[in-house]
């Protein structure tokens, strides 16, 4: 009787479980058609903690300002990112990095790869993406008319981040190989290879192919270095290779290659549907196109109305000074933040706010969902990028092991980046990137949504939550048009 009465009371202390008619399979198919809609329905009627059983598996979600703040920052020992992301990651990064070591390593990792991602190296950076996309824009047709922009500018970031990261050897190699070997890699990273990963698909064999090809195109590149004392790289590789654990060690040369392909995949996805939801929320407000024109009119010519064809190119200072685009930026990743939920899995039983979290439970957070708050932001379905101007919510800059430089908290509506030991080290190289791409754009083409030949309305993409990186949904088309 003792057993029982205890294991009632353990039970009653366990954050409320969302009911569902399917066995095993759950809230699953629910959760994953809408993730934060669905979310938002069982915010309003369960509150910020509730567990859904998602195939099988219970998965607690931890929503508003706190329970981002405590996912982000839920202790070491008790949780871990690995446990969730190992499976799916090992067989593309490759082995001896990222969620393949020891936590406290993949911190000194990610700090290596920090330090590659520093100012002198923005500075080299945007006339590398300047050109990269003044070429590519070359390629489009005079009156490019109707484009899938997701697939484009998925073409065009991979050649800026391999451009910019993986170092001057690779550059020549660029357009015939990397791109291809990208993409084959990429497809083992589908959530359906956490269903089949056992069977040898055509997509595992590309994906193993892909991945050999690359570790030993960087491996050589790196031992030419290394022979031919090759050391004045301001590059990635050349940062990795210089780099020193604490214990005085060097990284391997498999880790090398490994981490720089884990680094290159960490930005694509996450940069190229940046650009396109900018780009879509632009094809909906002239207004805001023509506030961002003006002020790189304002900060490369001191004038507000220079005409865009002779607007100068700019460099990484100037580009900082576009400070509205900062804000069109942060508005489209509070609307679409790539990466809608984060997960952990409970190796040690937490407590949160009174309710018994068990070991093996999976928990997660869901910045998208408190990035939409109508107490936090008003309207929270407008993008209305000025919300951003005088605003630097976020959690500060990621250090090592995770704590806060800035001494900010996680606790905020607003973290697209995360947050505490797992937070993004990419921030500002996204920002870099993405807002040279984004202001060539405006100043060569206007941008319209098609119109649907059904309904007669323009059509604006839903979002598809199927892959791991929130997209627009196919055909994700904009109407391109040269300014006149
Ligand atoms: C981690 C978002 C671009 C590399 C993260 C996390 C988020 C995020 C939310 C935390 C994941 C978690 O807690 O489980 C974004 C967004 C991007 C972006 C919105 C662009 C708009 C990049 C770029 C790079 C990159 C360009 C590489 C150059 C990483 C790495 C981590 C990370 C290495 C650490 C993962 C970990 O510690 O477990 N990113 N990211 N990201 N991101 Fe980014």
């Amino acid at each position: 009787a003792a057993m029982r009465s205890s294991k009632k009371a353990k039970n009653a202390n366990e954050p409320p479980v969302v009911p569902y008619s399917l066995p095993i399979i759950g809230s699953a198919l629910e959760y994953g058609k809408d993730p934060v809609n669905f979310l938002l329905a069982n915010q309003a009627k369960y509150g910020e903690c509730f567990t859904l059983i998602l195939g099988g598996q219970k998965a607690t979600f931890f929503l508003g300002p706190d329970g981002n703040h405590f996912l982000f920052n839920v202790p070491l020992a008790n949780a871990s990112a690995e446990g969730v992301y190992r499976t799916l990651t090992v067989p593309v990064f490759g082995a001896e990095v990222v969620y393949d070591v020891e936590n406290a390593v993949f911190m000194e990792q990610k700090k290596f790869v920090k330090d590659a991602l520093n100012t002198t190296a923005f500075r080299s950076y945007v006339p590398m993406i300047w050109e990269e996309t003044v070429n590519f824009l070359k390629e489009w047709k005079e009156n490019p008319g109707t484009l899938n922009i997701f697939e484009e500018m998925s073409e065009l970031t991979i050649r800026t981040a391999a451009r910019c990261l993986l170092g001057k050897e690779v550059r020549s190699q660029l357009h015939s190989n990397v791109a291809k070997l990208y993409h084959d890699l990429d497809a083992g990273l589908a959530p359906i290879n956490l269903v089949f990963r056992w069977l040898p698909l055509p997509a595992y064999i590309n994906r193993d192919r892909a991945h050999k090809i690359m570790t030993d195109l960087f491996t050589r590149i790196l031992r030419e270095r290394r022979a031919n004392n090759d050391t004045n790289n301001q590059d990635l590789m050349q940062t990795l290779m210089n780099s020193r654990y604490r214990d005085g060690s060097v990284m391997s040369e498999n880790a090398i290659a490994h981490l720089m392909i884990a680094t290159l995949m960490g930005g694509q996805h996450t940069s190229s549907t940046t650009v396109s939801w900018i780009l879509f929320e632009l094809s909906r407000r002239p207004d805001v196109v023509a506030q961002l024109l003006e002020e790189q009119s304002k900060v490369l010519t001191g004038k507000p109305d220079t005409p865009v064809d002779q607007l100068p190119a700019f460099d990484y200072e100037q580009l900082r000074e576009f400070a509205f685009l900062d804000c069109v930026m942060k508005e489209t990743l509070r609307l679409h933040p790539p990466i809608h939920t984060v997960m952990r899995k409970v190796t040690k039983p937490l407590n949160y706010k009174g309710f018994h979290i068990a070991e093996g439970t999976l928990i997660c957070g869901a910045a998208s969902v408190s990035q939409v708050d109508p107490a936090r932001f008003p309207n929270p379905t407008k993008f209305e990028p000025s919300r951003f101007i005088n605003n630097d919510e976020g959690a500060g800059e990621w250090t090592i092991g995770g704590v806060d430089i800035a001494q900010k908290s996680a606790r905020s509506h607003f973290l697209p980046f995360g947050a505490g030991r797992h937070r993004c080290i990419g921030e500002a190289f996204a920002y870099t990137q993405i807002k040279t791409i984004v202001s060539i754009i405006l100043r060569k083409y206007s941008v319209k949504l098609p119109i649907s030949p059904k309904t007669g309305e323009p059509v604006f993409p839903k979002p598809d939550y199927t892959s791991l990186i929130v997209l627009p949904q196919k055909p994700a088309e904009l109407v391109v048009t040269p300014r006149a």
